[in-house]
């Protein structure tokens, strides 16, 4: 192993860096060059041993950036002021962390309501980074979207992948092929990187908002934006429920988008609430023989009747494909773009003078602010966890 050129004076704040163990993530909390700007400010960086493995960061580079390898999770954990990590924390995890320890990460709060009565009561801080309001300030901190932009990327090689025909028009000796037809269903974060991809692979493409904010993205993207006379944005940018009357168009206009596409990406969602069905069984037997659908929804429900998590099925000659963590397929850039969120959110808590702050009054801390000094901060989550009595 290399050893760091400098050894810098440390300020006494051990920051603390996890391997992930979901099944598939590859992803991982921090990378070797935001270790690097850490551990010259003076902070103290532990990453566990392999942490980068899986987007091929190894030990090494991270030894090289200034970071100490902890051998397994307990000599991590012991000690530790801060915890990065993408997934939760687990409930054994918890159980080594003193009370006071920070922790920053996906919270998934709503799907992890023991881990979170757990860091109530020993006393952790949990910062939820799926909680960081989608302020102008805050938008070097949004990992939803820096993951989302992944996940969009991901969807669209994937649909590549799985399509039997070329995507771009190609005219040949042995004849002119057409172009695929890509159709993306919910163009926010990663339906705009999907479209993109797909544009860039040569495919002519549709897609198709509730938000008709949506529609002039879209078309800078150099798609066609497929138009209902509904426009269910919320207050907060985001799309509302439909109610039935307006399902029913929506329905019978993706459906006549659908029959014509020879790929299909579906990433539209509902803050908190299962995904909205847009494709039926009815609708992919209508479809193309050889028609892919990408349901990136899959784990919140899916946006397709027939679509299974983690598996891929055929129906009616349609693949349906239910991907779990598309991000994580780009480890790498996925993982150097939220370790830069992390750093940023980094920057709210620890001040010049490498000072940490325990004052979580700025706006966008507060908000993210999970759990805190054996308090549930996060008005849902309490009521969730208030409702089951944990
Ligand atoms: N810093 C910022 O200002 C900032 C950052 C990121 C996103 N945003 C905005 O937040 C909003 C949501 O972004 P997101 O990608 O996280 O969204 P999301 O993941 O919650 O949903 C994905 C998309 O699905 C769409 N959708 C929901 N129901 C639908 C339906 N029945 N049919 C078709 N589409 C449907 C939504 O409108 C959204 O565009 C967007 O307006 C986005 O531009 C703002």
């Amino acid at each position: 192993m290399s050893t760091p050129t400098v050894a810098p004076k440390t300020n006494g704040i051990v920051i603390a860096v996890v391997k992930e163990q979901a099944r598939g993530e590859q992803r991982v909390a921090t990378v070797p060059e935001v270790v690097q700007t850490l551990t010259k400010s003076g902070y103290e960086v532990l990453v566990e041993h392999d942490a980068g493995a899986g987007a091929f960061y190894s030990d090494d580079l991270y030894v090289a950036a200034g970071a100490k390898i902890a051998p397994g999770r307990t000599e991590l954990l012991d000690g530790a002021t801060i915890v990065l990590c993408v997934q939760p924390p687990t409930i054994a995890d918890v159980e080594m962390l003193a009370e006071g320890t920070i922790v920053i990460g996906f919270m998934n709060a709503a799907n992890n309501l023991p881990t979170v009565a757990r860091m109530r009561d020993r006393k952790v801080t949990a910062f939820a980074l799926e909680l960081v309001p989608r302020i102008t300030r805050a938008q070097s901190m949004d990992a939803l979207s820096s993951q989302a932009t992944a996940g969009g990327y991901a969807a669209a090689i994937l649909g590549a992948d799985n399509c039997p025909k070329f995507l771009p028009m190609l005219t040949t000796a042995a004849g002119t092929i057409r172009p695929a037809t890509v159709l993306i269903l919910g163009a926010g974060v990663a339906g705009l990187m999907a479209i993109a991809t797909a544009k860039r692979l040569g495919a002519m493409v549709e897609a198709y908002d509730v938000r008709r904010a949506a529609g002039e993205q879209v078309r800078s993207l150099g798609a066609k934006f497929l138009e209902l006379e509904i426009n269910a944005e919320d207050q907060d940018g985001y799309a509302r429920e439909l109610t039935s009357e307006e399902k029913v168009k929506e329905q019978q206009m993706v459906s006549a988008a659908l029959a014509r596409a020879d790929i299909v990406i579906t990433t539209a969602s509902i803050p908190g609430r299962k995904a909205p069905v847009l494709i039926t069984k009815e609708t992919v037997a209508q479809m193309r023989p050889g028609a892919v659908i990408i349901d990136l929804a899959a784990e919140s429900g899916g946006n397709c009747e027939l679509t299974q998590s983690e598996k891929t099925v055929e129906e009616h000659g349609v693949t349906i494909v239910g991907p779990q963590n598309l991000p994580a397929r780009v480890a790498i850039h996925a993982s150097q773009m939220y370790a830069k969120n992390v750093q940023s959110f980094l920057s709210l808590l620890l001040s010049k003078d490498g000072a940490l702050t325990r004052e979580f009054t700025d706006e966008i801390l507060a908000s993210s602010l999970l759990v805190n000094a054996g308090e549930v901060r996060h008005k849902p989550t309490l009521d969730l966890i208030s409702g089951g009595r944990l």
